[in-house]
Parts: C-alpha cells; sequence; structure tokens
C-alpha cells in the first residue's frame, strides 16, 4: 500500500491503469475511518483494479464555528483499516497544496444542497462538491463510492457529476450502525458514555416513523410531529431539523411514499449527528 502525499505524484500514478484499461475504484473520506468507511472500501475493491482511499480534512466545508480544528484524525489506525480492506493507494494531501494561495474556484450545486444541512451549515456543500471535483481530477477514479448516511450530500455528488459529465460511475451505499442501531460515524468518537446512550434517540426516532408509516400513516405532518416527539422526550437533544423530503430532489411533499426520506439532525450536547431513512427501504 502505497501512501502518497503529492498531487502530481497522485495524478502520475493514475495515468497508468487509465492506459491500460484497468479500473480505478475511489473512497474519499475525512479519515478516522470505521466499519461505514470499511464498507465502501470492500465494495471498492470488489469493483476497481486499482483501490484509492483520500483522506482529507476538507476545511472548505466546515462553518466558522464548527468541528475543524478538533475533528478526530488516527492516520496509523486508518492505514491498517485501508491494508486490510485492499487498498492500493492512500492519498493524503495537505491543505496547503489543495487550497494555495489565490486559490478561488468553486462547486456550486443549487436546489438539492439547498434544505436540510444546506440551510444549516451554510456554504457546506459548496465546499463537498468542490473538494470532490478535485478528487475526481487528481484520482481520476472510474466508479466512486459514497455513504447514504449523508444522503444529501450523495444527492449533491450525483447531480455535479452528471451536469458537469464527470466520467465517473457513483455508487451509494447503505447506512452502517453500531449493533444498537446508532449510524456509525467519525463525530461519534466525541460522545461521552451518557451521551452516547442519548444518541440513541435517532435511530428510535427512525424506527417510530417506520413503525407509523408501515401501519398506514401517510400524512407528513403526521409522522413529522411524531418523530420529534421521540426525540424531544430526550434531555440532552436538540432538534437542528426533522423532516420528510420525497427521496429524488428533495423536495416538500404532504403525503409519504416508499420514496419518502426522513433526515434528522440532532445536537446531543456540543455534538450534531445526523441519522436518515426511506421510509420504503429496509433499514
Ligand atoms: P466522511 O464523513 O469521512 O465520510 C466518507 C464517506 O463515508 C462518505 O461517503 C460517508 O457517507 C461514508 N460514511 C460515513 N459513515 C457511514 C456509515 N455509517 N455507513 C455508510 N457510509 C458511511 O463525507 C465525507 O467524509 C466528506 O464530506 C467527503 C465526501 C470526503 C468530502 O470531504
Amino acid at each position: 500500500m502505497k501512501i502518497i502525499n503529492s498531487i502530481m505524484h497522485m495524478q502520475a500514478l493514475a495515468i497508468a491503469p487509465e492506459r491500460e484499461g484497468r479500473r480505478i475504484a475511489f473512497v474519499p473520506t475525512m479519515g478516522f475511518l470505521h466499519e461505514g468507511h470499511a464498507s465502501l472500501l470492500r465494495e471498492g475493491r470488489k469493483r476497481g483494479d486499482v483501490l484509492v482511499l483520500s483522506i482529507f480534512v476538507n476545511p472548505i466545508q466546515f462553518g466558522q464555528n464548527e468541528d475543524l480544528d478538533r475533528y478526530p484524525r488516527n492516520m496509523e489506525g486508518d492505514c491498517k483499516i485501508a491494508e486490510a480492506c485492499g487498498v492500493d493507494i492512500v492519498f493524503v494531501p495537505t491543505a496547503a497544496e489543495m487550497y494555495p494561495q489565490g486559490f478561488q474556484t468553486g462547486v456550486t450545486v443549487r436546489d438539492i444542497a439547498l434544505p436540510l444541512c444546506g440551510a444549516s451549515r451554510p456554504g457546506h456543500f459548496d465546499g463537498v462538491a468542490t473538494v470532490v471535483a478535485k478528487l475526481f481530477n487528481i484520482v481520476r477514479p472510474d466508479v466512486a463510492f459514497f455513504g447514504c448516511k449523508d444522503y444529501q450530500q450523495l444527492a449533491v455528488i450525483r447531480r455535479m457529476a452528471a451536469d458537469l459529465n464527470m466520467p465517473v460511475e457513483i455508487v451509494g451505499m447503505p447506512i452502517v450502525r453500531e449493533a444498537d442501531g446508532l449510524a456509525m460515524s467519525s463525530r461519534n468518537a466525541y460522545l461521552s458514555p451518557s451521551e452516547r446512550q442519548s444518541a440513541l434517540c435517532l435511530v428510535r426516532a427512525i424506527k417510530r416513523a417506520r413503525e407509523l408509516f408501515a401501519g398506514g400513516e401517510r400524512s407528513i405532518a403526521v409522522l413529522t410531529r411524531e418523530t420529534r416527539a421521540v426525540i424531544e422526550q430526550e434531555p440532552s437533544a436538540t432538534i437542528d431539523y426533522v423532516e420528510m423530503r420525497d427521496g429524488v430532489l428533495l423536495q416538500d411533499q404532504e403525503v409519504a411514499d416508499s420514496d419518502t426520506l426522513l433526515a434528522l439532525a440532532v445536537k446531543i450536547g456540543q455534538t450534531r449527528l445526523i441519522d436518515n431513512t426511506v421510509l420504503g427501504e429496509e433499514l
């Protein structure tokens, strides 16, 4: 497994497989890898000849008062997981090389990036789309893997790749959860033991909504109210948003169907967690 820091070196390494018709599979991450990331890497291993993982805590997707400075890092642990998943190249660029002085280009995806996390984290998806576009130009993947854990991010990247005719297949992968249902996230490391317990209100709320939907409830107003009520029972939880929208364009809906997305962002203490489900899909 090669660890590459320089952009030029990474671009040079991507040329040979391209010429020889070998497929490059790519998993972009911000590191502190867990089983969710590993599931993407394992699928990448199956579907590509060369598997590239990037680890880059992308400063431009963090807001002013967000956790950029304390985002968890563990290069040694990440390399072990990468190795076990059969990664060929770990690309770890520096912020100085990704965003040199004078950098001034950005990618904006419009409507899909506006609600949900786009509303609570202004500029976030511009930062995500821009870095993913850059990474695609550096790694030149044939296929790239993203988790449905970040449902809106996946939708934004699919849109960007289609709109800008990027020659890459975007694959969405299911949410990987802990045994008790908590969606895996690098940010779970911030939670104290008692917050870790409180964090289960997200998956409880999701289960409640799914139960009501399975029982025939279709009113988004009722489903949303009941879902919020589950979170509101948890004293250390503060709702950022609890919303149901159509799962394709993320537009408002009044009547739920099996493609309806339930998306939640909830602060447990100081830690903002997100989770989601598509009502008609298996959990
Ligand atoms: P990061 O949060 O490290 O996530 C990297 C990828 O892993 C994303 O596609 C995310 O959806 C996926 N992932 C995270 N937790 C998951 C889980 N529990 N189950 C399945 N997949 C999961 O998302 C980012 O980094 C960044 O925004 C990035 C795309 C790298 C751009 O900077």
